[in-house]
């Protein structure tokens, strides 16, 4: 497997007519089913073959770097796996990688699926096949994960807070959807499974077939023989934790930066109910808040890093600086996103205006900028992008 990136592919053209979404367009299924309802898709992409080999993803889930997981429900599967680490007492089994291979149970064992996370960084098909879904901004862009299953294997009715495009790359799977009416779960089971599954639509999804749910629909998918999967997620922020998540980022950037403002109280007087909280005190720490939201701009350069922040197990090889005469393209770890006056880029930002920042912008719409526009690169964006080779953030586009 080489981890060289893949050839760029240009974004989808958004008004164009595509079998991807069933004949619509990305503006028109954007409009109708995007957050709003599912859409079966027949043949979203015919011939589709599965990024990865079996044998290649049971490889991949040894790794320490790759998130993985093996789901067995031991009731399908018999008793050959009872008392596995994880199991609960409604017979599910959970158990997360790094996973040896001899840790898999057998292929011929009914019930068992392995499922494998951010296939789009280790595999240049899967990073390809993710590229037609940049009809959706990348900021909102989670993964694409795969799964495998044995004969009747999956991961029991649940419901996601994702987007998600369900592949079928190879075999077939029989998917069962409907509205969420109760979000109870099965009490003691390591997945979180619904006690009061009501499905309202059933199909089988043959290889190139394509299932869109948007967040909060229950869905079940069971495999028909040994069928594999991609998810193609879109990750939904949450509101109290991206405002935790920004207003901790921000304040730790203002954290010695200009005066530090100490609470006063030169006017409190004594007192008698010691326990009491001081008015000013509240005062103080109400005005400290305000002062971050009056701060957009610093809001704004928060959400951008936190939004490109690499995922934990990401790590970048260093690079060489960039020889002369090439074009770049981004690492497929690389997350790049901008603004109005910033670019964003795996945790970072920098601020940019005029040229510099179109030729940024072209980078992070199309992940690629041409020999020319490299070699005519001002100064500070040629050292930037030398810098990010030697990073290994980008590399020489091929
Ligand atoms: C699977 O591929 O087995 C599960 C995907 C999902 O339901 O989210
Ligand atoms: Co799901």
């Amino acid at each position: 497997m080489t981890n060289l990136p893949p050839k760029p592919v240009a974004p989808p053209p958004i008004d164009e007519p595509t079998p991807l979404l069933g004949g619509l367009s990305p503006q028109a299924f954007m409009r109708r089913h995007w957050q709003k309802k599912p859409l079966l898709i027949r043949q979203a992409v015919p011939g589709v073959r599965a990024p990865i080999e079996r044998a290649e993803l049971f490889a991949l889930a040894e790794q320490e770097d790759v998130e993985s997981r093996l789901i067995v429900q031991p009731q399908v599967g018999g008793a050959a796996v009872a008392g596995k680490r994880g199991q609960g007492p409604q017979g599910w089994s959970l158990q997360h990688g790094p996973l040896a291979r001899r840790s898999l149970p057998p292929l011929k064992q009914p019930g068992w699926t392995l499922l494998v996370q951010g296939l789009d960084l280790h595999v240049p098909a899967a990073t390809e096949l993710l590229q037609r879904f940049r009809f959706v901004p990348d900021a909102r862009l989670d993964d694409l994960m795969i799964s495998w299953a044995s004969d009747q294997g999956g991961v029991g009715p649940h419901y996601d807070s994702y987007d998600v495009f369900l592949l079928q790359v190879q075999g077939r799977r029989r998917w069962r959807i409907g509205r969420l009416h109760d979000d109870r779960l099965q009490p003691d089971v390591p997945l979180k499974i619904l006690s009061h599954f009501e499905p309202e639509q059933e199909w089988v999804l043959e290889p190139g077939d394509m299932l869109y749910l948007p967040p909060m629909w229950a869905h079940d998918g069971i495999a028909e023989g040994e069928c594999m999967t991609c998810s193609i997620g879109f990750r939904v922020p949450e509101a109290t934790e991206l405002a935790r998540e920004v207003l901790i980022r921000f304040a730790e950037e203002l954290d010695g930066d200009g005066p530090r403002r100490l609470y006063k109280d030169p006017g409190q007087l004594a007192t008698a109910t010691p326990g009491l909280i001081p008015e000013g005190l509240e005062a103080f720490a109400a005005q400290a808040i305000e002062r971050l939201l009056k701060d957009p701009q610093g809001l704004r350069s928060a959400l951008g890093e936190i939004l490109t922040e690499p995922k934990p197990r990401v790590w970048f090889e260093a690079g060489e600086p960039l020889p002369d005469g090439v074009g770049v393209q981004l690492d497929p770890r690389t997350r790049m996103v901008y603004d109005g006056q910033r670019v964003f880029a795996n945790g970072e930002s920098w601020r940019t205006a005029g040229r510099d920042a179109r030729h940024l912008r072209t980078l992070a719409d199309q992940r690629w900028l041409d020999a020319a526009t490299v070699s005519k690169a001002s100064p500070a964006l040629r050292e930037l992008l030398d810098q990010w080779a030697e990073d290994g953030w980008l590399h020489p586009a091929r």
